[in-house]
Order: C-alpha cells, then sequence, then structure tokens
C-alpha cells in the first residue's frame, strides 16, 4: 500500500512475542516512532499476544483477536516466538511455533523475502574470507505457506514407531511466488535462481517445470537452475553469484539460517513476508531465550524490519534509507551490543536503540 505522506493513520500491529522479543520490539518501536515525526506520518501501535506468552495466557498460540488485529492493520512488526519448555518435549499438544504457521497462512503470507547483505564494519565477523564475500547482496525468496510445513498428512502410525510428513505444491503456489521473484530480479540486478531437488523429489520437478514455462515471460532476466545441495555449497563459495534465490519452504528455512553466516551475525538480518492480507516484518533470528530480559540482545535486524516495512509495506522509501544509515552509523561508532562487539565495548541492547533514534532525530 501507499501512505502519502501527512494525510493518513499507519495503522501498525506490534506482536512482541517470547524471549527477547519484547527487548528488541521496544527498540523498533523507538526507532519508528521517530522516524514518523520527521516526515510527518501518523503512527497508531496495537500490541497483541502470539507464541508462549499467548500460551500461557489464553492456551492458544495465535489466538482469534490477535488474528483480528492483524487483519484490521496495515503491516505486522513481529518480534520472535518460542520457549524452550516446548523444544524437548514431543508430546506437547500446542507449541508457540504453531502460533506462527497459523499466522502465515492465515495471513496468506505466500512470500519471505530475506535480503542477505554484508556491512563493512561486520566483514571481519565472518568466518567466511573477506574477499568471498566482500559485496555480497542477494535476496532470498522463500515459499512461506505451502510444501512439508504445511502439507497433510503429517503424523505418527498407530503403534507410534513410524511418523511421516506431506510435501504438497500446487500450480498456482509455485506461480506466484516465481512471478514474485521476478518481480524483485527486474529492479535488481536480473538474475533469478530457482533451487529445488528436482532430480529426487516429484515438487521439486513441477518446480522445475513452472519455472521452465515462466522464464520466456521475462526475457530480459537470467534464469538459473540448482539443485539444493549445491546451491548449500555455492552461497558459501560463490555467494556473489547470487541476485534473488527462490526455493520452496523447508529449504528456503535451512538456506536463509546458512545465509545469514555472511553477515556475520545472525542478529542483523530481518525478513519481510508479504502475501494475500497483511504484510509482516520480522527478524530471522529466534527468542534467543538465554538472553531473555538480559539487555544484552542485537536490536538492529527488528529495527531493520521496521526499515522493510516502510520500504516493501508503505512504499516509503526515503524513511527506509533513514533507517539503514543510521544502523550503518550505529555499526561505524562502535555503538553494537555483545554478538558483534568483538573485544570493543558491547553496549546494551536499550542503548543501541536509543543510539539509533538518537542520530535519526538529529539528521535534518
Ligand atoms: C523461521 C523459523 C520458523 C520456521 C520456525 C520458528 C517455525 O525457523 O522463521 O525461519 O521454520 O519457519
Ligand atoms: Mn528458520
Amino acid at each position: 500500500m501507499n501512505i502519502s505522506k501527512h494525510n493518513k493513520e499507519m495503522r501498525i500491529a506490534v506482536l512482541p512475542g517470547d524471549g527477547i522479543g519484547p527487548e528488541i520490539m521496544e527498540q523498533a518501536l523507538k526507532v519508528t516512532r521517530a522516524v514518523c515525526e520527521k516526515f510527518g506520518h501518523n503512527v497508531v501501535f496495537k500490541e497483541g499476544i502470539v507464541g508462549a506468552g499467548a500460551i500461557d495466557a489464553v492456551g492458544d498460540p495465535y489466538p482469534a483477536e490477535t488474528h483480528e488485529l492483524c487483519m484490521q492493520a496495515d503491516a505486522v512488526l513481529f518480534g520472535a516466538i518460542g520457549h524452550p519448555k516446548y523444544d524437548n518435549d514431543p508430546n506437547a499438544k500446542v507449541r508457540p511455533e504453531q502460533g506462527l504457521l497459523r499466522m502465515r497462512k492465515q495471513l496468506g503470507l505466500y512470500g519471505n523475502i530475506r535480503p542477505v547483505m554484508t556491512f563493512p564494519s561486520l566483514i571481519h565477523k565472518s568466518p567466511l574470507r573477506k574477499e568471498l564475500i566482500e559485496g555480497a547482496d542477494f535476496v532470498c525468496i522463500r515459499e512461506l505457506t505451502g510444501g512439508m510445513y504445511f502439507g497433510r498428512p503429517q503424523g505418527r502410525s498407530e503403534d507410534g514407531n513410524t511418523a511421516y510428513d506431506t510435501c504438497v505444491y500446487t500450480r498456482e503456489e509455485i506461480e506466484r511466488i516465481l512471478h514474485l521473484a521476478y518481480k524483485f530480479a527486474g529492479q535488481r540486478r536480473k538474475k533469478v535462481t530457482v533451487v529445488d531437488k528436482a532430480n529426487v523429489i516429484a515438487t521439486s520437478r513441477l518446480w522445475r517445470q513452472i519455472a521452465q514455462e515462466l522464464a520466456p515471460q521475462y526475457p530480459d532476466i537470467e534464469t538459473d537452475y540448482l539443485f539444493v545441495d549445491n546451491a548449500a555449497m555455492r552461497i558459501i563459495q560463490y555467494p556473489k553469484s547470487f541476485d534473488v534465490l527462490v526455493t520452496e519452504n523447508l529449504f528456503g528455512d535451512i538456506l536463509t539460517d546458512e545465509a545469514s553466516v555472511i553477515t556475520g551475525s545472525l542478529g542483523m538480518l530481518p525478513s519481510a513476508s508479504i502475501g494475500i492480507h497483511t504484510s509482516l516484518f520480522e527478524p530471522i533470528h529466534g527468542s534467543y531465550p538465554q538472553a531473555a530480559g538480559k539487555n544484552i540482545a542485537n536490536p538492529i535486524a527488528m529495527i531493520l524490519s521496521a526499515a522493510l516495512m516502510f520500504e516493501y509495506g508503505f512504499n516509503l522509501l526515503e524513511e527506509g534509507a533513514v533507517i539503514r544509515n543510521a544502523v550503518n552509523a550505529s555499526l561505524e561508532a562502535g555503538i553494537v551490543t555483545e554478538d558483534i562487539a568483538e573485544g570493543g565495548k558491547a553496549y546494551k541492547t536499550n542503548e543501541v536503540g536509543d543510539w539509533i533514534t538518537n542520530f535519526i532525530k538529529s539528521q535534518d
């Protein structure tokens, strides 16, 4: 959607979630408020519960009121969900992650956009050699509401000794995500890499067939095909060879965690989920329960998720750029949390958030 200056209210559903979610969200809201003040947007935040906290409160990780709140909003800012008490309990009836999956499905968020970039001041943090990653800049587009995450049947045999999942994709689901990938590539370096396992898996063969059918509709864009195992290797070995990578749900989940290594910290990378209803913006990292309440988590992935919200959610590019500038300035000034401090002084979550907010306020 488009918000033109001074004349419309931006209604943002705020779902901090579990673990470090609330702490990093607080920083993103400060930054968002500062940007809205600067540009004269009227912003209204409405908070909802989700995840383990929502299970504790009402027995449901994605309650109907939270869904309604998201449906009524212009954008959703999401922190993280997950709690260790569920991770090692294979018999838990309800899990925080189910809330996230239902939210994605019910909001129709079929496209998850995960940009992978490097920050000059963090190049040395990556375990990969500088010359391999310097200048790497690509976008992973992960299909988010299909595949094995949602395919049925899923479960166990009666004796409990056999388990099964089902991977399902329809032509419609594959076409819409591929079109999204081409749209992104058209605005970038004009290359799409379709990642599948078409040598083994039937759904992957349908992906590849449909990609081959669609490619001629985009003659100015190069289409490349990679098997996922090979892609996993090339992401690390030749990250600069990618522009837009598009893939199914589970492959995308795995490859984007891998790709975050290029940036140097999982705490840096934001994502946007877009589709049928309200778009949602969230860090790619999880709820980091060990750090919850300690004021040490890196708020940058969450703050950059707010930047993506302005850019993709509201088509307000200048506002997004102001946030990116401020984040870069904080990195250059060394105002960073312990995950990227590397021997230097480690700042607290709220100190990083305050510094970035003040930087935005202080610029003309
Ligand atoms: C992600 C997460 C989720 C996923 C989990 C928490 C269900 O890993 O957003 O990448 O697998 O999609
Ligand atoms: Mn993941």
